[in-house]
C-alpha cells in the first residue's frame, strides 16, 4: 500500500469529523494511533482539549508531513512519533484516551494492537476507535464523491477531482480491497469487532457501523475504579461521509 501517495489526497476522503463531547479532564493524555493526516486531533477534538497532552503516531512520513503542517496551522502542540504500532511498546497505563480511526485493519497483527491500547490505557480510559471492516466497493465511492460535490463544487472542479485525486484515491481502495480479499487487511463484521473487543477485557459502550456500512465505531471503557469519571459524557456523533480540502470545518455542526 502507498501510503506516501495517498497522504496527498487523503483529505477529500470521507472523514469522521466529530468526536463527540468528550468527558476527559483538560489536561489527558491522548494518543491518535495511525492518526494519518491530522485529522482528528484537528478536528474532532472538542476545542477544551486543544491544550490537553495530544500524541500522533504514524509510521508513514507523507502522513506525518501533511500533519505537521496541519497542527502547525492550527496552532497545536501534537508529539508526532515516526513509529510502526505493531513493534512500538506503548507505556503502559499511560493514556486517558487512545484514537484509532481506519488504520488499524491495515495493521498486520490489529488484535495485538488492541491488546497493547488496552494495556496502555489508564484504567477507566477511553477507546474511540473506527477500523474498516468490510470491502470498499470503488465505484460506490466514486459515484458518491460526484453526487456529495457536484453542487458544492461545480461540474467542472468535480471533473478535475475525479482526473486527479479521484483516480488516487480509486487505486488506494482498490489496492485496500485486494489486500482484503487476501486476508492481508483484517475485515470483519460489527458483532465480530465487537466481540473482539470484549474478549480483550475492553466494555462496550457504543458499537456501530459507520462510513456507508464500510467500518464500524466502537466506543469502550478499559474498566477501572475511575471509569465512570472518563468517557463520554454523550455519545451524540456526527458520522461525515465527505469533508472537503477548501473548507475542512464546513461539516462540523454543533
Ligand atoms: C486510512 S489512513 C487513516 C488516517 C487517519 N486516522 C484518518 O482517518 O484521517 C491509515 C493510516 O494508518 C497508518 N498505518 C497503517 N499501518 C500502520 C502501522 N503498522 N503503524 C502505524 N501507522 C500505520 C497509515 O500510514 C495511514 O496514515
Amino acid at each position: 500500500m502507498n501510503w506516501n501517495e495517498y497522504a496527498k489526497c487523503y483529505d477529500l476522503l470521507c472523514d469522521l469529523s466529530r468526536i463527540g463531547r468528550l468527558s476527559l479532564p483538560s489536561d489527558a493524555s491522548i494518543l491518535d494511533l495511525g492518526g494519518g493526516t491530522g485529522n482528528f486531533l484537528c478536528h474532532g477534538l472538542p476545542a477544551e482539549l486543544h491544550r490537553a497532552n495530544l500524541s500522533h503516531l504514524d509510521f508513514n512520513e507523507g502522513m506525518l508531513g501533511a500533519a505537521r503542517e496541519k497542527y502547525k496551522k492550527e496552532g497545536l502542540s501534537v508529539e508526532l512519533l515516526h513509529a510502526d504500532a505493531t513493534r512500538y511498546e506503548l507505556p503502559p497505563s499511560s493514556f486517558d484516551c487512545i484514537l484509532s480511526v481506519n488504520s488499524l485493519y491495515a495493521m498486520s497483527n490489529p488484535v495485538s494492537v488492541l491488546q497493547k491500547v488496552y494495556s496502555a490505557l489508564r484504567p477507566g480510559g477511553l477507546l474511540f476507535l473506527v477500523n474498516l471492516g468490510r470491502i470498499q466497493n470503488t465505484l460506490d465511492w466514486t459515484l458518491y464523491l460526484v453526487a456529495t460535490n457536484l453542487i458544492r463544487l461545480g461540474p467542472r472542479r468535480v471533473i478535475e477531482l475525479l482526473r486527479n485525486e479521484g483516480s488516487t484515491i480509486a487505486k488506494a481502495n482498490r489496492r485496500i480491497a485486494c489486500e482484503q480479499r487476501h486476508h492481508r487487511y483484517w475485515k470483519h463484521t460489527t458483532a465480530e469487532i465487537g466481540e473482539q473487543l470484549t474478549r480483550i477485557g475492553f466494555r462496550v459502550d457504543e458499537l456501530r457501523p459507520c462510513y456507508r456500512g464500510y467500518s464500524d465505531l466502537a466506543i469502550c471503557t478499559k474498566p477501572g475504579p475511575s471509569a465512570q469519571c472518563l468517557g463520554l459524557q454523550s455519545t451524540q456523533l456526527l458520522l461525515s461521509p465527505l469533508r472537503s480540502y477548501s473548507h475542512p470545518r464546513s461539516v462540523y455542526r454543533d
